[in-house]
């Protein structure tokens, strides 16, 4: 039996949390704060990676949730892909658990595919983790849809979902059949760079962000162009999202984004902004 996880529709990510692919401990207070405020407003699911600041980002998790229930808290990280071989996946998975301060994760991803080690090696050691208690749920991140199909078939506790680049600009996941896999088998399309473009420049400058057609609806509304692309995603079935912020306005904003009322009409705009 599977264990049932249900992922809020907004989440926190957390790439650049504690640095960029290397450690920096300069923010540390800052960010923890960061963390636990978001926390403090309805922030129940924190997405992070072994990757991210090289556990940098997963020891800062650690730190600003170690004093909250473990039950009230959602957090998935994700394996390196150099790491997917049986004994190296379970060593990561004891360093994620040992940097985030807890005995689980509850959604556990292949960051990455890597050809080089068969999958059916990786999902031996995700499964073990399972039967263990380490992972709750096994899922997969930036996998195009025949390795889904194949991790799904290899998986065996059902395949939670995968995480991939979806946002209003970018529907890649709905021409290439993804979106629809997933809704088929009941899984979870974990939308990131919700916000960003897709050459990850600052959002900012994102193209969505200034949008004429995302700015237009985001002033008659009362909104901000951020809660209208984080609503587009939120709206959709089988489809949860994790804008990263570390600054308390725009933490609320985007969690506020799943309660912006966004009229047939102006959807329909939305999903012709893309082809
Ligand atoms: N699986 C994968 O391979 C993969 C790849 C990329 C990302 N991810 C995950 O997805 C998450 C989201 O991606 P991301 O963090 O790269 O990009 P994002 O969430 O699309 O955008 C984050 C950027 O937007 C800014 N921002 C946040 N809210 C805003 C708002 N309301 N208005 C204007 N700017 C705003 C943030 O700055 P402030 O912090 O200053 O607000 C930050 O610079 C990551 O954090 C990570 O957890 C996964």
């Amino acid at each position: 039996m599977s264990k049932q996880l249900q992922l809020p529709t907004i989440g926190m990510g957390m790439w650049a949390y504690g640095g960029g692919l290397s450690p920096d401990h300069t923010k540390d207070d800052v960010e923890v704060a960061a963390l636990q405020n978001a926390f403090e407003i309805g922030y129940r699911h924190f997405d992070t990676a072994e990757m991210y600041a090289s556990g940098h980002s997963e020891e800062l998790l650690g730190l600003a949730l170690k004093d909250y229930e473990r039950d009230d808290f959602i957090i998935t990280s994700k394996v390196n892909k150099e790491n997917l071989a049986y004994d190296d996946l379970l060593a990561a998975c004891d360093r994620s658990l040992k940097y985030l301060q807890t005995s689980y994760i509850d959604l556990y991803l292949i960051h990455w595919p890597n050809p080089a080690i068969p999958l059916e090696e990786s999902f031996r050691a995700l499964n073990q983790l399972v039967d263990s208690g380490k992972i709750r749920r096994i899922g997969v991140s930036n996998f195009d849809l025949p390795l889904l199909e194949h991790a799904a078939a290899l998986s065996e506790t059902p395949l939670f979902g995968n995480q991939v680049h979806y946002s209003l600009l970018f529907r890649k996941p709905q021409h290439d059949g993804t979106l629809d896999f997933c809704k088929e088998n009941d899984m979870v399309i974990t939308a990131y760079w919700p916000l960003k473009d897709g050459s990850g420049i600052s959002a900012q400058s994102s193209a969505a962000l200034n949008n004429q057609v995302v700015i237009e609806i985001a002033n008659r509304i009362s909104a901000t162009p951020a809660q209208v692309a984080i609503n587009w995603l939120a709206r959709q079935p089988n489809v949860v999202t994790i804008p990263k912020s570390s600054n308390e306005q725009r933490q609320q904003e985007n969690l506020a984004a799943g309660d912006i009322v966004i009229s047939e009409e102006d959807v329909d705009k939305l999903d012709g902004l893309a082809t």
